[in-house]
């Protein structure tokens, strides 16, 4: 979900541990339009596409975007709440915001996602630049709420909804590359685990109408895009059906059907050959074997899973609340690999130092992540967060050093890894969708193979859109290199 970092270079710890510090800002726009709209967007991907909808609101309200903040009429800051760094940093940007707000008092500044939603009217009181503040559920009442703050109040929306997934909005596609985009699948979060503030902060967990996730990629096929990633905090739960969640559909349809996260694949692996469809994140406590034979199925249906793990021991996981076991964790890995191949790329998500963790503990994450052999992870140290099962019930007692040391040593681990997964690539062919020119050298192109690895080669004629066979002659432990053949 946090794709946007995953193709720098595998990150040092200080970096990694600031990775809430990576944002997105939106581009200028110039349609015309009488008002301006700054987004800036921090957290996961699910907060980047979001973002596209809220731009998509503002837009029919005659807002076109900037990518200044300085000449913006409306500053809007879509937040995480994921960890405590995430939020500090919202909170020095908004002081920086504070010094237009000396100059320019007419400009309004909102506050988005999940810190709007995590404190509500509270960050009014706390930020006293903010006017205006709107909960992940709230967006269609942007318009409204901006128009409140013209009228000279402040103004809050973090009502959480059941039903609300903007699924009839077109989102409009910031930062886009013109060939991969997200789609979300569904919003929300009925899993509780013990460490995560999501469920507090994105609601209940609802799926959205397949058909009109159909429609958005073939939309996006017809306009030249090649790869989707289908957005949700828990895709294998997907679950749509007419009589649930659409009575009107089923009065136009006769079988009665239930569409599961299989079945979607298919449905959205099916608008062409030529789109690549990728979907995150996996549970590993409901990932089915049936999408595993739906993704070998489908050449299309990208070979990666992201399955976070959390952490490689059974007391841990369960005092997270994840609801599996190692054992488990490891005989959904063994089923990865026994039907989609050794080649499947495997992610992860680990926490160091949960409360309690001992060292023993710790070193279990170690050896899974030796039993697993990932491509690639988000690593984190435990951050507690007001309001969880774990901040109500633990003590988060390991002293920050020794959370530090763990976190260091599991991305030793990986960085290790990541090389080695990266070195047995080396004299395969991969079919590559170039997504642009490398970021090191205009000479060279970048894209990914199947597997989710980043690969860079030599530019020749080829364009970014196509489809390119590459053979892979050396590596770095993020970066495959090669040469067109
Ligand atoms: N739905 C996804 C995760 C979304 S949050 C899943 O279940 O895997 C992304 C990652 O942030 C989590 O996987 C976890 O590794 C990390 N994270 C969440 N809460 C955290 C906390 N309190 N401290 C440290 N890391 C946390
Ligand atoms: Fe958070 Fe767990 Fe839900 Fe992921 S599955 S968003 S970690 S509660
Ligand atoms: Fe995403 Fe951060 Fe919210 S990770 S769901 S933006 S808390």
């Amino acid at each position: 979900m946090q794709d946007l970092i995953k193709d720098l270079d595998i990150l040092s710890e200080e970096k990694k541990q600031e990775n809430c510090e990576v944002f997105k800002t939106s581009p200028e726009q110039n349609t015309g339009k009488q008002r301006k709209l700054y987004v800036e967007s921090y957290g996961c991907q699910m907060n980047f596409s979001d973002s596209e909808i809220v731009t998509s609101i503002m837009q029919k309200e005659g807002f076109d975007t900037t990518s200044d903040y300085e000449s913006a009429d409306v500053i809007l800051l879509n937040t995480c709440s994921i960890r405590d760094k995430a939020e500090q940093t919202v909170r020095k940007r908004l002081s920086q915001f504070n010094q237009i707000k000396k100059t320019k008092p007419e400009v309004t500044v909102g506050v988005l996602g999940c810190m709007a939603e995590r404190l509500k009217s509270k960050l009014l009181e706390e930020e006293k630049i903010v006017d205006l503040v709107a909960g992940p559920d709230a967006y269609r009442d942007l318009p409204n709420l901006v128009k409140q703050v013209d009228e000279g109040q402040r103004s809050v929306n973090t009502f959480l909804s059941r039903e609300e997934t903007y699924a009839d909005i077109s989102p409009v596609r910031l930062n886009s590359n013109g060939v991969t985009a997200f789609i979300s699948i569904m919003r929300g979060c009925d899993n509780m685990c013990s460490f995560c503030v999501v469920p507090f902060t994105r609601g209940r967990e609802r799926s959205r109408d397949p058909y009109s996730i159909v429609d958005e990629a073939r939309h996006l096929f017809e306009q030249g895009y090649r790869e989707v990633t289908l957005l949700g905090q828990n895709v294998d739960s997907y679950k749509w059906s007419p009589e649930v969640n659409n009575k009107a559909r089923l009065e136009r349809t006769t079988v009665s059907e239930v569409i599961n996260f299989a079945k979607l694949l298919e449905m959205v692996a099916l608008v062409s050959p030529d789109l690549r469809v990728r979907f995150s994140t996996s549970h590993p406590k409901d990932i089915t074997d049936e999408v595993l034979h739906t993704m070998k199925k489908y050449e299309n249906i990208c070979k990666y899973i992201h399955l976070p793990a959390q952490s490689g021991n059974t007391r841990v996981l369960e005092l997270m609340n994840r609801t599996y076991s190692r054992e488990w964790y490891i005989n959904r890995v063994d089923a990865i690999r026994t039907i989609l191949g050794e080649d499947c790329g495997i992610s992860s998500d680990m926490i160091a130092g949960f409360c309690t963790e001992t060292e023993e503990e710790h070193t279990e994450t170690l050896t899974l992540m030796d039993y697993v052999k990932y491509d690639f992870s988000y690593m984190f140290y435990y951050s507690e967060r007001p309001g969880t099962l774990a901040a109500k019930k633990y003590e988060d007692d390991i002293p920050l050093d020794i959370k530090k040391r763990r976190l260091k040593e599991i991305i030793e681990k990986q960085q290790q890894i990541s090389l080695e997964r990266n070195q047995r690539d080396i004299g395969k062919v991969f079919k590559v969708l170039v997504e642009g020119t490398s970021r090191k050298s205009e000479d060279d192109l970048q894209g990914r193979n199947s597997a989710n690895k980043v690969i860079v080669f030599p530019k020749q004629n080829f364009k970014k859109g196509e489809y390119v066979h590459v053979l892979v002659k050396d590596c770095t432990a993020a970066t495959l290199i090669g040469e067109a053949v």
